[in-house]
């Protein structure tokens, strides 16, 4: 008889990669019921739970390597944690995890909330393929692929340090618009205020986002977002997950480390950050090509719709990319709710949502 011969997986993420889509859209839809609430631990508490719950059936030996940034001691899944079965054999994978990126968002029933999941596996002359930042904010500076491809082309170069109009007639140019129709997104915070100033001064056309600035950074890299760039301080495990989906999508990303203060100024330097200037591009943050990237809209945002639920579907809309392929995949799911089940760690049994 002839047999098959055994197969060497050297793509195991393209095996794995539809249950990490299955995680991130159980995490929408278990904390969906928390929309608008005033609860946003309860949110997140949710989509971590139908997150580990999911993860408990994936035959991986999964490890965060970068969790949610700690906050006011929210429920969280956090670095060192270890997801999957961890089945002897099993593959592994270093885990970038946002159960819900924009909790705050989720809280108020405002829009920007996604859930999302970077995942590595093991790579030759990839020594870490995630970093994780050790400062908790960086600076940020995304934009797409026409800038870059502009930027091939013309030796134009953008940089994050560069004055604000400089960048935005660059980004002008590379998009073919007029500076004033150039859209930049930021978050909404105080610490921005004179970026703000420079960049009404120059024209350009601003939209604030109160959280949630992985989809925000990713958005300037999807052609039908109408966003142009990404700018500003935001949390450094976010720039990560951040990265790894721009990477997908052939963008780029420039951040710096931003101490909030001097005290973790000198904390950085203490424990070895030699170079607090340096400019970490998206391959420095997501290196590598074994890469999974993917993320389920809970309220809608410039990257992804939330989820629409009507009384017996819920219809989920997804995004799962492979670093490798650069393979784009919107994934629309329409969940019967009389049957779907959600597995939870917490008690280890499926549930209706
Ligand atoms: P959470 O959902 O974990 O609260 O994070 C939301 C977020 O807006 C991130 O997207 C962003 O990177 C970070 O918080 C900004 O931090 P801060 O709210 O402290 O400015």
């Amino acid at each position: 008889m002839h047999r098959l011969p055994k197969q060497n997986y050297h793509d195991i993420e393209r095996i794995i990669e539809f249950d990490f889509v299955r995680a991130t859209e159980a995490a929408a839809l278990n904390s969906l019921r928390w929309l608008g609430r005033g609860d946003k631990e309860k949110a997140d508490a949710a989509a971590c739970d139908a997150m580990r719950g999911m993860f408990d059936l994936m035959n991986i030996c999964g490890e965060v390597v970068i969790g949610e940034g700690i906050k006011d001691d929210a429920p969280g899944i956090f670095k060192g944690e270890q997801l999957g079965t961890w089945l002897p054999g099993s593959p592994q994978f270093d885990i970038a995890i946002d159960p819900i990126d924009g909790t705050t968002n989720i809280s108020k029933g405002a829009p920007n909330s996604i859930s999302c999941i970077a995942a590595a596996s093991p790579e030759e002359r990839v020594k870490v393929a995630l970093r994780d930042v050790p400062s908790f904010y960086m600076s940020k500076l995304a934009y797409g692929p026409r800038v870059i491809q502009y930027m091939q082309k013309r030796g134009d170069s953008l940089k994050i340090d560069s004055p604000i109009p400089e960048t935005l007639a660059i980004v002008a140019r590379a998009v073919d618009k007029r500076v004033q129709d150039v859209v930049v997104m930021m978050l909404d915070r105080p610490r921005h205020k004179e970026i703000v100033e420079e960049i009404r001064a120059a024209g350009a056309s601003l939209r604030m986002i109160g959280d949630g600035d992985i989809a925000a950074a990713m958005a300037p890299s999807l052609p039908e977002s109408d966003v142009d760039l990404y700018m500003g301080i935001g949390g450094s495990p976010e720039a990560v997950l951040a990265a790894a989906g721009i990477k997908c999508l052939s963008g780029d990303m420039q951040c710096k480390m931003w101490p909030r203060d001097e005290k973790e100024r000198k904390k950085l330097i203490d424990d070895g950050c030699k170079d607090l200037d340096r400019v970490f591009f998206t391959d420095d943050l997501a290196n590598g090509k074994n890469i999974v990237f993917c993320a389920t809209g809970i309220s809608d945002s410039a990257l992804l719709r939330g989820v629409k639920s009507k009384g017996t579907t819920a219809i989920t809309h997804s995004l799962l990319m492979r670093a490798k392929s650069k393979t784009v995949r919107f994934i629309r799911a329409t969940h019967n709710l009389q049957n779907k089940t959600i597995r939870l760690r917490s008690d280890k049994s499926e549930h209706l949502i």
